[in-house]
């Protein structure tokens, strides 16, 4: 069988029929994996495990969800990382688990806020280091009631926002107020670029593209998502992080044989080659793009870019716009170092400036929340 064939078998949902029609698509929902969504702000009374059922909403690489939390009060508790949840090929010195962190810490804060409690977040107390992440804690969190807090507008769109991995409108630009929205919602301790525009919009689609291929050839650096692949609902509500790969038309290829680990590994079969025709196609029909940058590249300063980075994404999502982390060519591995030096050479200004995420942006038809462990499996007891 032919690639072409594959596709038109996998587009006429044939594969769906063989692994049960109807009612199996009915069921294929990993329903328990996506309460954490639905449930957020309800399960508890208390202000800092309220706040803490949105933080674990935040977007984070290949959703490992590094987040661990030891209660001290009802007011206050202590981040860590836990160390068994790295990615140590793609992410060697844990730079890009830290701007998960601090996407979740961000949306700690914007929690808390909206129940009147000002968050009061020191980061790093005992120190870090930038090599390698240890069990130091990553932020004291505490919660102080405060007077007259206004509302940040960004909170409501927290149950709206998710990384849109669909083709975008290759017919509609992203008009300069709404990149201008982009720049207005992070804080001073960053800087924000954005593009929509022809010659460096190229260039950064063929960066971000390349880069994934060269990721994909790299098999230490691909079999690390590969590992990460919940293929179906049973893997996907079993564990809830990951990369999942869930859907119908997915898992009935996976039953009839046609999905496979191996497959995704082997460049020479077809899921492959499915896999880079559509990194083409998302990264080739991005419509804008994102970045934040920070001077200097400590710990603190990966926690800002993803404080940031929570607000940029909040604030797209106000606007109706997709977004889509393309980190590759930021990534510190060997095989990306040419790219690395393309994206900084191209989108920083000064020696010291370090791009700490790159997004690609568009308007796109929506997509559903990626699962999540329950709160509750991420509380440490003290
Ligand atoms: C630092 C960082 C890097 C990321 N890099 C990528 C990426 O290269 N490609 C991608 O598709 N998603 C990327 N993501 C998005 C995550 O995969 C996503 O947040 C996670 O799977 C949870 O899904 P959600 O954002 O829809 O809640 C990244 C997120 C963060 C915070």
């Amino acid at each position: 069988m032919n690639r072409r064939t594959f596709l038109k078998i996998a587009g006429s949902a044939s594969v769906i029929v063989a692994a049960g029609g109807v009612g199996f698509v009915a069921t294929r929902t990993p329903t328990d994996a996506l309460k954490p969504w639905l449930k957020a702000g309800s399960l508890y009374s208390d202000p800092m495990r309220r706040s803490l059922s949105y933080a674990i909403l935040a977007p984070n690489p290949h959703n490992r969800q590094p987040w661990l939390v030891e209660l001290k009060s009802d007011t206050e508790a202590v981040l860590t990382c836990d160390l068994d949840r790295l990615l140590p090929a793609t992410d060697p010195f844990s730079r890009q688990i830290v701007i998960g962190l601090g996407c979740f810490l961000e949306l700690f804060s914007l929690a808390a806020r909206d129940q009147g409690y000002h968050a009061v977040i020191r980061v790093f107390p005992e120190g870090g280091s930038t090599d390698a992440l240890d069990d130091r804690p990553i932020a004291h969190l505490s919660l102080a009631k405060a007077g007259e807090l206004m509302p940040d507008p960004l909170f409501a769109q927290v149950l709206n926002r998710h990384t849109n991995r669909n083709p975008y409108d290759e017919g509609r630009a992203i008009g300069d107020d709404i990149l201008q929205h982009l720049h207005e919602a992070a804080s001073a301790n960053v800087r924000v670029g954005t593009t929509g525009q022809a010659a460096r919009l190229n260039d950064l689609r063929m960066l971000t593209r390349d880069a994934m291929f060269g990721e994909m050839k790299t098999p230490e650096a691909h079999w690390e998502s590969i590992q990460l692949m919940r293929i179906g609902r049973a893997e996907i509500e079993a564990n809830p992080d990951g990369i999942s790969l869930g859907g119908p038309l997915l898992e009935a290829l996976k039953l009839t044989g046609m999905l496979t680990r191996e497959g995704l590994s082997d460049p020479a079969s077809r899921s492959f080659q499915m896999g880079l025709d559509m990194i083409e196609k998302g990264a080739m029909i991005s419509m804008g793009f994102v970045w934040i940058n920070t001077l200097g590249n400590d710990r603190t300063a990966q926690i800002e870019a993803g404080r940031a980075y929570m607000r940029v994404a909040l604030r797209a999502t106000t606007d109706g716009l997709a977004v889509q982390p393309m980190s590759q060519a930021l990534q510190e591995y060997p095989a990306m170092a040419p790219y690395y030096e393309k994206a900084h050479d191209w989108l920083t200004d000064q020696p010291d400036e370090r791009v700490q995420m790159l997004a690609r942006l568009g308007y796109a038809k929506t997509v559903g929340p990626a699962p999540r462990w329950p709160l509750k499996t991420r509380l440490k007891a003290s």
